[in-house]
């Protein structure tokens, strides 16, 4: 049961959208972030060929965080150890990072100050599996281990307490950090109580996912825009924005600041936010074909931004002409597919106030009739490509007249 928000934990909500970034050794294969596993590599082969490779030579988190600011989003979580179990980082547990082998430099502590310089909330994401570990079960199962797996209860033991050390020096080390963003919890029984207590002791205000259990704050959807059953937890959409987290040369499948600016308004519906991924190259740069789409994702924002920060559950369903996300007295309707100067919502139980449009205030003439709202005079064709946020200000709490009965496939209709 996640517990109601705390002042501390406010700016989760506030942001809405933050940057998620994918970086380590195994970037310089390009070929994703989990080709270590998928073809079998040998951990002396993946140290020779991809972490003594990786140089991060044109690495400036600075640069990220500008990126990340003009997107319009308020955090960015740094992959500070994927799988493979490199740490980008001058970790005191092993020798497998960043300080010893590739960039034989720091890469967290200089994410963390540009981040916070920028005024960016810092996340950083941690994964507990290690497959460059001994203890570890193997680094080629198809594709996790199971909790029968370990060698021994004390091998288990021994590897939980290196990655528990490994998160207190990062929890120590940085200063404030806003944001831990587990993964790779598994086998289950790697997940400990005792991890998640003393990182709050060390860092009080920290958010924490879900995937190492309790004691944690936000819940996670991947690669799917689905919000929790309880109503009233912060939650968080991930996606990427081709088909890979990790770079991958050969994957062109981007999506278009059409589709996120869609992402990002089915998340604001629904209270969450969404943690919107890039793989930069191994130098450090991140790709132009992402860079183009989060600046033109980011001029939207710009323009409608108050109807998506702190944007609550809307008690909306679906429409084939758009999203709707709701704050307070006031609804916002996203139209992205207009089909004429009216639009009918036969969907909202209040009195409207009044209509207009968010980027620019010009009223938008409407007349309720019954339970049918008409909005007139609507512009032919809408003029923004990615949504034309139209605010009504309602009488009381937004309501909906009827609550949504049957199934319906979610992004099926607009
Ligand atoms: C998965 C993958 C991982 C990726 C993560 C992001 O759990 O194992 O590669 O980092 O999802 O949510």
């Amino acid at each position: 049961m996640t517990s109601p928000i705390l002042p501390e934990h406010a700016w989760f909500n506030e942001a809405r959208y933050g940057l998620f970034i994918h970086w380590g050794a195994y970037s310089v294969a390009g070929r994703g972030e989990w080709f270590r596993n998928r073809e079998r590599i040998p951990q002396d082969e993946y140290a020779r060929l991809y972490a003594e490779n990786f140089r991060a030579e044109n690495y400036d988190p600075s640069a990220w965080a500008a990126l990340a600011k003009e997107a319009g989003m308020g955090y960015v979580v740094l992959t500070t150890r994927h799988h493979d179990g490199f740490a980008l980082w001058p970790t005191k547990q092993g020798g497998f990072h960043a300080g010893k082998i590739g960039p034989k430099r720091d890469l967290v502590g200089p994410f963390v100050e540009a981040v916070r310089a920028a005024g960016l909330k810092v996340g950083l994401y941690y994964s507990p599996a290690d497959w460059s570990h001994p203890d570890y079960p193997g680094p080629f199962f198809r594709d996790w281990p199971s909790e029968k797996d370990w060698a021994s209860p004390e091998a288990r033991e021994r590897f939980i307490a290196y990655y528990k050390a490994q998160l207190v020096e990062l929890m120590s080390n940085y200063g404030k950090i806003d944001y831990l963003w587990f993964d790779g919890c598994i086998p289950d029984d790697l997940q400990r109580e005792d991890v998640n207590e003393e990182l709050l002791r060390l860092q009080p205000d920290l958010l924490i996912n879900e995937r190492n259990g309790p004691p944690s704050h936000v819940k996670v959807s991947e690669q799917a825009i689905r919000a929790p059953k309880d109503k009233t937890a912060l939650w968080e959409a991930c996606m990427t924005l081709n088909g890979n987290w990790g770079w991958h040369a050969g994957d062109h499948q981007w999506k278009n600041a059409h589709e996120v600016i869609k992402m990002l308004c089915e998340t604001a519906k629904d209270g969450g936010n969404l943690l919107l991924n890039v793989g930069p190259k191994p130098d450090g740069t991140i790709p132009a074909e992402s860079v183009n789409v989060l600046r033109e994702a980011g001029e939207w924002l710009r323009r409608n931004r108050e109807a998506i920060v702190n944007s609550e559950r809307s008690p909306f369903s679906w429409n084939n002409w758009g999203r709707i996300t709701v704050k307070g007295s006031r609804i916002y309707l996203h139209i992205r597919n207009g089909t004429g100067p009216e639009l009918c919502w036969a969907e909202l139980k209040n009195r409207v106030l009044s209509a207009r449009w968010l980027c620019d205030g010009a009223p938008v003439v409407f007349e309720q009739k019954g339970e049918r709202l008409f909005l007139r005079g609507l512009p032919v064709p809408l003029p923004d490509p990615l949504a034309n946020t139209l605010v009504l200000e309602v009488e009381g709490k937004p309501e909906a007249l009827t609550t949504q009965t049957s199934f319906w496939i979610p992004g099926g209709h607009d």
